[in-house]
């Protein structure tokens, strides 16, 4: 047809943490429609050690990433043939895992003889709400996971200006701090967040850092040892335990309402432009943060955005996503693709700024997101 572009179908691979995923997706004209979308957790495998360990996900994803992979190509109804190109994550994350899920992307790039996408796995996170939402660029970007917790601004397809960051902990990682401290297992965040629905978010008087002072910039370690000395404090009955929680949960919530109300109102997106506001990644999944975010977002007449639960936390349908969008764009080198590319445990989306000033972009787990 006149006028249309041609539509690609990208097999997806993310294994850069605690989930072995594949996704095939077709894109056509900026529209992505999802074929298949697998999903397996080893949240098994690390619950008894209250993290995840990386030598058991990197064997954990050898073991489970060609029948991933061949459940989404099975599921998608397609053969190898029929893709446009193979994308996997091939950083920021373990590096174990990374190594795993990048080679069988590869290996199935080449005996296809499709181009291969070397996908940052925080670039996916950043376009996920593209996968089903009208999301034009540009937009303000608050990536929220276990690894990560910075503002974004997002011009364009590879166009990421770093506007703020946490300068210790992400926001996933001090609820997954603050479980372990409470004993409620892993991951925190979910387990978190049930207890707080039926606690007193007042009963305990903890600390916002850096609430106060100018800029984007966010901080969570304190937080989190305001919470475990909390929990010395008090005794451990049920109600307390649901009170801390919803404590902690109002704290993060508060930091996060009040830099994004501030980002929103700097962020300029260009003359006769919405204000569109993203919130995505992991912690994204939280009811609580996402209606405070609704809120801020109202309050100055953006709209929020925010990819279904599904699609806040891992999965392989944002990397092929992206890999479709840099394919499309022309961003890959070459008929054989990336596949020069090696595997980076650290990658950051605004190198320059990382450079600038690396302790930003230090997160758990090297700078897992
Ligand atoms: O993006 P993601 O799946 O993975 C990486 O960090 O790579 O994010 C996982 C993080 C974990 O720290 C988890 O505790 C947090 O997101 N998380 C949540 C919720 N669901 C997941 N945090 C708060 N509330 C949730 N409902
Ligand atoms: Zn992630």
């Amino acid at each position: 047809m006149p006028g249309m572009s041609k539509a690609l179908t990208i097999l997806g691979i993310e294994t850069s943490c605690d989930e072995t995923a594949a996704a095939v997706l077709r894109l056509q004209d900026g529209c992505a429609e999802l074929i298949s979308d697998v999903i397996r957790t080893q949240l098994e495998e690390h619950a008894p050690y209250l993290g995840v360990v990386p030598e058991i996900a990197a064997r954990a994803h050898a073991e489970l990433a060609d029948l991933t992979v061949k459940t989404a190509m099975h599921e998608a109804g397609l053969s190898y043939a029929d893709l446009d190109g193979v994308a996997a994550t091939s950083g920021p994350g373990l590096i174990g895992g990374v190594l795993v899920g990048m080679m069988t992307g590869k290996a199935i790039a080449q005996a296809a003889g499709k181009p291969f996408i070397a996908v940052n796995h925080l670039e996916g996170h950043a376009l996920s709400p593209r996968l089903g939402n009208d999301c034009p660029f540009p937009y303000l970007l608050l990536l929220v996971s276990g690894g990560h917790c910075q503002f974004l601004e997002v011009r364009g397809l590879g166009e990421y200006r770093r506007l703020g960051s946490t300068i210790d902990d992400a926001v996933g990682e001090a609820f997954d701090k603050t479980a372990k401290t409470l004993g409620l297992g892993f991951p925190g965040g979910p387990a978190v967040e049930r207890l707080a629905e039926g606690g007193n978010a007042e009963a305990f008087d903890l600390p916002r850092p850096l609430l106060n002072r100018p800029g984007l910039d966010m901080s969570f370690a304190g937080l989190k040892t305001a919470v475990a000395r909390a929990a010395e404090d008090a005794p451990q009955t049920e109600d307390r335990l649901r009170d801390l929680c919803a404590s902690f949960q109002k704290a993060v919530t508060d930091v996060l309402a009040v830099k994004a109300g501030r980002a929103l109102e700097a962020f300029e997106p260009g003359e006769g432009q919405e204000k569109r506001f993203v919130v995505a990644g992991g912690v994204a999944a939280n009811k609580a943060i996402r209606a405070a975010l609704e809120h801020v977002a109202a309050e100055v007449g953006a709209r929020l955005i925010a990819p279904p639960l599904r699609h806040c936390t891992d999965n392989a349908a944002m990397i092929a996503l992206a890999g479709a969008e840099r394919l499309a764009a022309g961003l890959v080198s070459g008929e054989a693709g990336d596949l020069g590319t090696g595997a980076r445990p650290r990658w950051p989306l605004d190198e320059a700024a990382a450079k600038a000033s690396p302790v930003y972009e230090t997160g758990r787990r090297g700078a897992k997101a």
